[in-house]
């Protein structure tokens, strides 16, 4: 804590003072404006002191330098304290330029490229006058029901963590010109809302939350996140705004984080309908119990701190301490000396959609798309005569994402142009069937029939709505609508050149498709450059190379279904998966494995993994031991590979995974080279929470695999001593 921010605070009253806590939608303290204002719950009544409402410290989600320039001088004119404001937003996927959803990123396995999309984001949204995103979101995941999986980096808690440390330095760098501020979300374990659906019920142990669930929150913890969000959902019976177990004893004591924690949105008084607070009184005192200094679209805080204060159940150095790190903040990010810190209209239209930055971002969509089958159509040949593209999602600008910030539709390339620009009149278009999910009509297919019979191939762009996933988004079926099956089988027999190109914010339980389409690339939802990246790969200018970081279901009865489960005392053997074993973990009628596991995606070359060799056979505590694979391009194609280091803990005092990953690096290999790839392996990657919930490596065997995907089978085996 400063002396600069101790001064100010202390010119502050005490009702002033709770007012820096709240934070609102921007027109809510400018309602002159009458500007769009994105609003991502319910509007409360926050019926929040006339006099008092230009001394709130923050506010949320206004879009364009002009807006906030704007609604910065009428705040700080009718302000008495004039302390600048600092200003908010979901900038998840790119602000402007939009590049692939969140789990899009992921699935690129390039740490490097993740923290670039991060920079790119926060330049554009900072030009636009935002100081902090409400990003990166890094809930593990494992229900593709759940509509927020499409923000979240997937399943694993290392990979989920790496890619939190690369966004976490995109966005905030070194807090100099451009940086904004990150706020690492939602603490803890949203992602494992029960049956996928939004706000439900959390259940998991101590051991599980520690183990799985809160490892990339501590990442980007430990690599400077200035902000943390709670989450809605409860975490053992209590509201996470309210739990002072997690963000009092965990966050703050145990991991040390000293900055701003802020609730989700209207979260503070949800308390109250969780029936975890009598009333806005009670939802006030538990969320300053917890230490939460902001509360975000709801007004306990300006209503009862005071109160609560004259009671002595708090006391006003607790709210001092919350307005203290809010003040900090901005001091850190520059903003008490020039309050409109980089936000420039002019700049904003000259960089915002740059070439350079739709180049990054087209980049992104291209490292981040999975090819999930291939029978040998892909990729395309530029000399064909003529392409039909077919679908819901081949002419639209509605594929760059949910939580799109700044970026539009119409500034989005669709597929149609994307293709056009490298086949120029040789692609004919045909819709062939509407986009909604419960949509039967089939009056578009024949059409598309006489157009893909009269081409030389067919490029079929399936799958979601880019609005069926995202916050509130969740889905009871995650397979493709029967009218989109419809329209690949009666393609399928006029022409069998079809490449399916999906779009998708979740993994689907396409079984069915796999069986069905000669190939499958899956773009995800691909940001504002999707058209551009899938003509790329499609046609061979760039080789896939991203590789699924939530594994895909047959059905959805499967899930959650996850790779790094625990054995079982009765397992069914791999070799077994498709015989009926009864008595064994398994399913009557379908097999235990997934469509496509963790890890895997294909390429349009092949890749060799041979000599797997540890330094040793055995380690000492302390001592590292280092992993190595030979890894050769033995295909036609130069390509980018996603190399993935497995360890398994043998025998432990809890049970432990199958596999873990460990470590990967994503390599670049020219036809013919073969390459080295070692990974260090030390004592704390071999760490895990036991039964007294101490973070150990307990002795014995361990296995090591390197491998393409998760279920890569060659391994050696070490001691740990
Ligand atoms: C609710 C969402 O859960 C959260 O992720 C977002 O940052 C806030 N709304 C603010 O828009």
């Amino acid at each position: 804590m400063s002396q600069r921010t101790k001064e100010i605070l202390a010119k502050l009253t005490l009702d002033e003072k709770i007012y820096h806590l709240e934070q609102v939608t921007t027109a809510t303290f400018v309602p002159s404006l009458k500007k769009p204002n994105v609003v991502t719950g319910p509007d409360s009544a926050l019926k929040l002191d006339e006099n008092l409402v230009f001394e709130v410290g923050t506010s949320l989600n206004l879009i364009g330098a002009e807006t906030m320039i704007e609604a910065h001088d009428y705040y700080l004119k009718n302000s008495k304290n004039k302390i600048p404001p600092v200003f908010m937003q979901d900038v998840i996927h790119g602000h402007r330029t939009l590049y692939p959803i969140n789990l899009a990123v992921a699935a690129s396995f390039n740490r490097e490229l993740a923290k670039e999309l991060a920079g790119m984001a926060a330049k554009e949204a900072s030009l636009d006058g935002v100081s902090v995103t409400f990003a990166p979101m890094v809930d593990l995941v494992r229900d593709p029901r759940w509509g927020r999986v499409m923000e979240s980096s997937g399943e694993d808690p290392y990979l989920n963590g790496e890619m939190a440390k690369a966004t976490v330095q995109g966005y905030q760098g070194d807090m100099g010109k451009y940086n904004i501020a990150a706020c690492v979300k939602h603490f803890a374990a949203y992602g494992a809302a029960e049956a996928g659906r939004d706000y439900n019920t959390v259940d998991v142990s101590e051991r599980t939350l520690r183990e799985y669930y809160l490892p990339a929150y501590k990442s980007a913890v430990d690599a400077g996140v200035k902000m943390v969000m709670t989450a809605f959902n409860i975490v053992d019976g209590v509201p996470c705004v309210g739990n002072k177990h997690l963000v009092k004893d965990i966050l703050r004591d145990e991991w040390g984080f000293d900055g701003v924690v802020i609730s989700d949105y209207s979260a503070v008084e949800e308390q109250i309908v969780h029936g975890a607070a009598e009333d806005r009184k009670e939802a006030a005192y538990l969320a300053m119990e917890a230490t939460l200094d902001i509360e975000m679209m709801s007004s306990c805080y300006a209503k009862h701190l005071k109160e609560l204060m004259a009671e002595g159940k708090i006391t006003e150095e607790q709210i001092d301490k919350a307005v203290l790190r809010i003040l900090d903040l901005k001091e850190e990010l520059g903003a008490l000396d020039n309050s409109y810190r980089t936000v420039n209209p002019e700049e904003a239209k000259k960089i915002q959609l740059s070439k350079e930055h739709r180049a990054l971002a087209r980049k992104g969509a291209e490292e981040s798309a999975v090819l999930l089958k291939n029978d040998g159509i892909l990729p395309l040949s530029k000399d064909v005569g003529s392409v039909a593209l077919i679908g819901p999602n081949a002419n639209t600008g509605a594929i760059h994402g949910s939580w799109q910030c700044g970026g539009k539709i119409d500034e989005t390339v669709t597929v149609y142009e994307g293709l056009r620009n490298i086949l120029g009149d040789k692609v004919k278009y045909a819709p062939g069937c509407y986009i909604e999910y419960n949509s039967e009509d089939t009056s578009l297919i024949d059409e598309a029939c006489s157009l893909a019979e009269n081409c030389d191939c067919v490029v079929l762009c399936l799958g979601e709505h880019q609005d069926y996933s995202g916050e509130g988004n969740c889905r009871a079926n995650i397979d493709l609508p029967e009218v989109q099956y419809k329209l690949l089988d009666r393609i399928l027999e006029v022409n069998k050149n079809v490449a399916v190109v999906l779009f998708t914010g979740r993994p689907l339980a396409i079984e069915r498709l796999d069986k069905t389409a000669p190939a499958i690339l899956n773009m995800w939802m691909p940001g504002t450059e999707g058209g551009n990246a899938s003509a790329n790969l499609l046609f061979g200018n760039v080789v896939p190379s991203g590789k699924i970081t939530m594994t895909f279901p047959r059905v959805l009865g499967q899930c959650p279904i996850y790779y790094n489960h625990y054995t079982t005392g009765r397992p069914k053997l791999p070799e077994d998966d498709y015989n009926r074993v009864r008595f064994t973990s398994s399913y009557l009628d379908i097999p235990n494995s997934p469509l496509y596991p963790f890890g895997y995606g294909l390429s349009y070359t092949s890749f060799e993994y041979s000599d797997l060799t540890l330094s040793g056979e055995t380690m000492k505590a302390g001592d590292k031991l280092i992993a190595s694979a030979k890894i050769k391009n033995t295909g036609k194609y130069k390509a980018k590979e996603a190399v993935q280091l497995y360890i398994r803990d043998v025998k432990g005092s809890c049970v432990r995974p199958v596999k873990e990953l460990k470590g990967f690096e994503k390599i670049e290999l020219d036809v013919g080279e073969e390459r080295t790839v070692s990974f260090e392996i030390n004592e704390e990657m071999l760490k895990y929470w036991n039964k007294e919930l101490k973070f150990v490596a307990e002795k014995g065997e361990f296995e090591v695999f390197i491998g393409k995907d998760s279920n890569c089978q060659a391994f050696a085996k070490f001691n740990l001593i």
